[in-house]
């Protein structure tokens, strides 16, 4: 039995990957139209950053991570955000003395032990950006925009819809929070098994429940807005002016709530309905606590993570996959030498050619230009040689010249840029 990729991975193929690089473009225009600069963070980590900085009750830190011990038996894992990595590598590398807010992008795979389906992996890739060190409400706007401008240059923005949301701080989190789970004590009859369980373990959570059975009962608990102190409610409602005054649309939700301890204060998400129940192509908000958390200095920070391979689904199959200018013919040995250094000579200068190995048929070749669909074939054969010329066929409309063997590489060049030949 043939080897094949382990469940819940997956290939980029050829055919995919003009997708893949055109998200991969946009993405590093936007971000450094914006002062973000690129970091590449290893993909493992010590385990105890991500238990630490994610936190232990999270789902992803007690469900979904690749632990494993190395041959000194040091607990390590596959990172499964780039958040905490970043920070990490801030603080170890005293990034923080830049001036602020110091603002990061880096751009790969992430693991996570999920249970496979449509849009959801194993090991899937982020676009992550981080601004630390800074507090002001225009840099959580700033963020959005930045995400905003990402979506828009795909041609996705209006199929997308930005819900945002404040889940308080320190300071008026735990009352909420009290008052949330006496609420969802009070209506346990009413909620699922799971709902009943992160109601001890994790009870923001259950707002996140999607069991249609819950969610009347959920729809009338608490909302964390009317719980905001002072301070987180004049930061949102700044955020929120921020965005209406750059003409940035978005749905309050009282109801999101992240997956991370990490997060205070502005949280967002931008989803879609095209994906089934995989509806976030992107999620974000601001962690300050977090870089302290993990014995940094006390610099606040917001980022957001877009998922690439959703974006890919979103976007329309990429045009026909570029091919060569010329597939190149030699009919015998003293042939192919000749037209190595042709062909290499035009690739050192950009232009994308194929060469035969002069041990075909020219009918083979032929065919097999026409399977390339190379616009045009040049074809050496002994008699050429003898004469110093090579023949260009325009494979449209059959028509044949001979070209001076010694200009073919200025020829080649020239019907590149469309030049008259
Ligand atoms: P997250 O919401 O866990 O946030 O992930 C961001 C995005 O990654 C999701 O909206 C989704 O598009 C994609 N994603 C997550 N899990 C999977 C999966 N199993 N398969 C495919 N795509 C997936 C974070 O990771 C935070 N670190 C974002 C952040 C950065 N917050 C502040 N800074």
């Amino acid at each position: 039995m043939a080897i094949k990729a382990v469940r819940g991975v997956h290939d980029i193929l050829p055919a995919d990957a003009p997708r893949w690089q055109r998200v991969e473009a946009v993405a590093r225009e936007v971000f450094e139209a914006y002062g973000y600069k690129e970091i590449r963070p290893p993909i493992f980590e010590r385990t105890e950053l991500f238990a630490r900085g994610i936190g232990e009750v999270t789902d992803i830190v007690q469900k979904e991570m690749y632990t494993f011990e190395d041959r000194t038996g040091e607990s390590l894992t596959l990172r499964p955000e780039a958040t905490a990595s970043v920070l990490r590598a801030y603080v170890e590398h005293g990034l923080h003395v830049q001036p602020k807010p110091v603002r990061l992008y880096t751009i790969g795979p992430m693991f996570r032990y999920e249970r496979p389906q449509a849009g959801r992996y194993r090991q899937f890739h982020q676009l992550n950006l981080e601004a630390l060190g800074e507090v002001h409400p225009a840099l959580d706007a700033e963020v959005i925009a930045v995400l905003m401008e990402l979506f828009g240059r795909l041609g996705l923005a209006d199929r997308l819809t930005l819900s945002l949301n404040s889940i308080g701080d320190g300071a008026c989190r735990p009352a909420y929070r009290e008052n949330l789970v006496a609420y969802l004590r009070q209506n346990a009859g009413e909620l699922c098994g799971e709902c009943r369980a992160r109601t001890e373990r994790n009870p923001l959570r259950v707002l996140d429940c999607k069991q249609p059975g819950c969610q009347p009962t959920l729809e009338k608990a608490p909302s964390i807005l009317d719980w905001l102190c002072q301070g987180c409610a004049q930061h949102f409602s700044r955020v929120r002016d921020y965005l209406d005054a750059m003409d940035l649309a978005y749905r309050v939700t009282p109801r999101l709530v992240r997956g991370f301890d990490y997060y205070v204060r502005t949280t967002f998400e931008l989803l879609t309905g095209e994906l089934g129940a995989q509806n976030a192509v992107a999620g974000g908000g601001r962690y300050d606590g977090l870089v302290q958390l993990l014995e940094g200095p006390p610099d606040p920070g917001i980022g957001f993570a877009v998922g690439m391979e959703r974006v890919v689904l979103l976007l329309p199959a990429a045009p026909a996959e570029a091919v060569p200018l010329a597939l190149l013919i030699p009919l015998g040995e003293a042939a192919l030498v000749r037209l190595l250094s042709v062909a290499r000579g035009v690739r050192s200068r950009g232009l994308a050619v194929e060469l035969g190995y002069g041990a075909r048929k020219l009918r083979n070749e032929l065919d097999r230009a026409n399977r390339l669909k190379v616009p045009y074939v040049v074809i050496v054969g002994d008699g050429e040689l003898q004469k110093g010329e090579a023949l260009i066929r325009d494979m449209g409309s059959g028509a044949q010249r001979p070209v001076p063997l010694d200009r073919l590489e200025e020829a080649l060049m020239a019907m590149k840029s469309g030049e008259p030949r």
